[in-house]
């Protein structure tokens, strides 16, 4: 996937090249950005949080916040060109400012091991589901069956830590490897196999007789339903969702060629991403409608809702086959985006082979991990601050250091940096220059800020009253 083009004289090369192709950029983006995030994360939390209102903030998060710093994360990574807490730490000193913005980049790092030892456990329920659907477990079930049969899944604390140890194995491995050909292949496959085999579930949504009830739910804003709490689950999700706010982006943008528009291949992929997560409510909220099931039940919505329409098709098992095979390609694509950064810091900074530095990386997320998969039955009633442990691992990650970074990363690209140098990655002064800047100066930061402050408020007043 990556050439060894030499870039503009003058300019700084990477280590490792640069990418083939504009398309394989826009590729390794997506198959980053489109992953469990879409599909399984995004409808249980629009169920949580009451639909309507939480989709249009979610939406409004997406074009004014993701956008922007999905953009000034790319620039970040092309200019430095090194992993991002060196690329930090360089541009930091280079434009005048401190070598300290490297703790930007170092806690990017422990953003994705966070989201990486729960994000393995899920990853690992969609390898067990490809079993069962080939075993054609949901073949007649109803929604009471499905629903008993993920419950008794998730108990097992055996199996459950078992699919998370194969999952991890399987992300180390790729890593360890290098990110080669096939990953490109694969996702230049994934992509548009998936988006297929949505639009077949989409249809069976379509002739469920509830489609018209999930379509409300989704897009009919009901605001009483939403709370600061749930803005900032909207925010965290859409950063989460385009894989920024943590140096994966940057790392990827590393490699970018300097030719390439910067704003035309965040715009691919902001769209791709979102159409993806738009089809899985709309393919998961009739369904429920349909079942009398709950919106709320959380992460196991998807694992009840899907293979009980799987099981009522014909043909079920194979296209329930087929789907988790995908959904578990698509997490495999996300994880090996999340591991990245730690491990070409390790490399770079320690000289460890890429072997070494995954495996350490690998084991020390596995042991996290644990602590996830094991809160979905042993450690089950292990519960403080925002819930169990995968509960509180996955608040920590995606709404705070996700957002805290994303914050950092704009004032750094949109107030740190000089004109010239963003003007220069971004393609002079034009007029989608100038709405960067303003977004990335202003509405984004402030956004953010809003964000966080009024989510934070109560509990940074309860800490300073105890
Ligand atoms: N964007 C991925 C998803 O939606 O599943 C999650 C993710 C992958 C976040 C890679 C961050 C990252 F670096």
């Amino acid at each position: 996937m990556l050439s060894n083009h030499a870039s503009n004289e003058g300019k700084r090369t990477s280590l490792h090249g640069t990418w083939s192709s504009r398309m394989a950029f826009i590729l390794a983006v997506t198959g980053s950005a489109v992953g469990l995030g879409n599909i399984w994360k995004f409808p249980y939390i629009v169920g949580e949080n009451g639909g309507g209102a939480f989709v249009l903030v979610y939406l409004i998060c997406v074009v004014a916040i993701g956008m922007p710093v999905m953009m000034s994360e790319i620039l970040i990574g092309r200019r430095g060109r090194r992993n991002p807490i060196a690329t930090m730490s360089l541009l930091g000193k280079e434009e005048g400012s401190s070598r300290h913005w490297q703790w930007v980049g170092a806690m990017g790092v422990l953003a994705g091991i966070l989201i990486l030892s729960y994000y393995s456990v899920i990853g690992g329920w969609t390898l067990a589901y490809v079993i069962k659907s080939i075993g054609g477990v949901f073949t007649g079930l109803d929604a009471a069956a499905v629903a008993a049969d993920h419950s008794a899944f998730k108990s097992n604390w055996l199996m459950v830590a078992a699919c998370h140890t194969i999952f991890m194995g399987m992300t180390t491995f790729v890593v360890a490897r290098g990110v080669e050909r096939g990953l490109e292949q694969a996702v230049r496959f994934l992509v548009p196999a998936l988006v297929l085999l949505m639009l077949v579930l989409l249809a069976f949504a379509i002739n469920s007789g509830y489609f018209a009830e999930g379509v409300r739910f989704m897009f009919t804003p009901s605001w009483d339903k939403l709370s600061w709490g749930g803005v900032l689950i909207a925010l965290g999700q859409a950063l989460f969702t385009l894989s920024i706010g943590m140096g994966a982006i940057m790392a990827y943008g590393a490699y970018l060629p300097e030719e390439t528009s910067i704003t035309g291949a965040s715009a691919v992929v902001v769209i791709a991403d979102t159409v993806i997560a738009i089809l899985a409510g709309l393919i998961i909220f009739p369904l429920v409608f349909a079942n009398g099931l709950d919106p709320a039940s959380g992460p196991g919505l998807v694992f009840e809702t899907l293979p009980l329409a799987f099981g009522h098709m014909a043909g079920g098992s194979f296209f329930s086959t087929v789907f988790f095979i995908l959904l578990a390609f698509a997490a495999w694509t996300s994880a090996i985006g999340l591991m990245e950064p730690a491990v070409a810091w390790l490399v770079e900074q320690f000289h460890r082979t890429r072997s070494q530095a995954a495996l350490s990386v690998g084991g020390a997320i596995w042991v996290l991990g644990l602590g996830s998969a094991l809160s979905f039955n042993v450690l089950e009633d292990v519960q403080f601050m925002a819930g169990t442990i995968y509960d509180n691992v996955n608040y920590l990650s995606s709404n705070i250091l996700l957002p805290v970074g994303a914050l950092l990363i704009t004032v750094f690209a949109g107030w740190v940096m000089c004109r010239n140098s963003t003007a220069e990655e971004l393609g002079g002064a034009g007029v989608t220059y100038k709405a960067w800047r303003i977004l990335a100066r202003f509405i984004t930061p402030i956004g953010i800020l809003i964000v966080l402050i009024n989510t934070l408020r109560p509990a940074i007043g309860r800490l300073l009253g105890s």
